[in-house]
């Protein structure tokens, strides 16, 4: 029997119809027309259909619709104002850190969901945020490399606004620090 679940995507709010067995990546995807999450192995293990729901990141193959009912669910379509990139979104275009692009919409939210508790991560920090997301072709050096320059350049912007400069190159030299992710 089918159930009545109300979910808001990206800001917009969405009255569906659902059976108990559908999957939240496939209602985005099939019902809502939001395809940047992606399926790939469909049991929890790529990353590649992570969403935000209520802000924490989840793998939306893993999560009925149902479970969703009166939620709130961000993908890479949401953050940002139409036409605008975040930050970290556009460090990744700028470094072309991505090559097919198919983990990239997971990745971007892994990173988002980081730096919304932790602004000026260190890179072992962003390595592990993006651990459970996996690609297959670039390699994760230049997705880090990325999300670091977009850190360096919002702290150089928050120091420059607080009169603190000087705070910015002790964090950068702690910020690459880290050990390698592991493919
Ligand atoms: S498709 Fe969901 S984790 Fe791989
Ligand atoms: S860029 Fe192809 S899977 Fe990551």
């Amino acid at each position: 029997m089918k159930k009545t679940v109300h979910l808001v995507v990206n800001g917009e709010p969405w009255e569906l119809d659902v059976a108990p067995n559908d999957v939240l990546i496939e209602v985005l995807r099939d019902r809502i027309g939001v395809k940047s999450p992606k399926i790939g192995c469909e049991r929890g293990d790529c990353g590649s259909c992570t969403v935000l729901l209520d802000g924490r990141s989840v793998r939306s193959c893993l999560v009925l619709a149902i479970e969703a009912d009166g939620h709130a669910i961000t993908t890479v379509e949401g953050l940002a104002a139409p036409g605008h990139l975040t930050p970290v979104q556009q460090a990744f275009v700028d470094s072309s850190a991505f090559q097919c692009g198919f983990c990239a919409p997971g990745m971007v939210l892994s990173v988002h969901e980081l730096l919304g508790h932790e602004p000026n991560p260190t890179r072992a920090q962003v390595e592990h945020a993006i651990a459970g997301n996996l690609c297959r072709c670039t390699g994760y050096h230049p997705i880090v490399d990325a999300v670091m320059t977009a850190v360096a350049a919002g702290a150089a912007e928050r120091a420059i606004r607080d009169g603190t400069l000087a705070a910015v190159g002790a964090r950068a030299g702690h910020a690459d620090d880290g050990a390698e992710v592991q493919a």
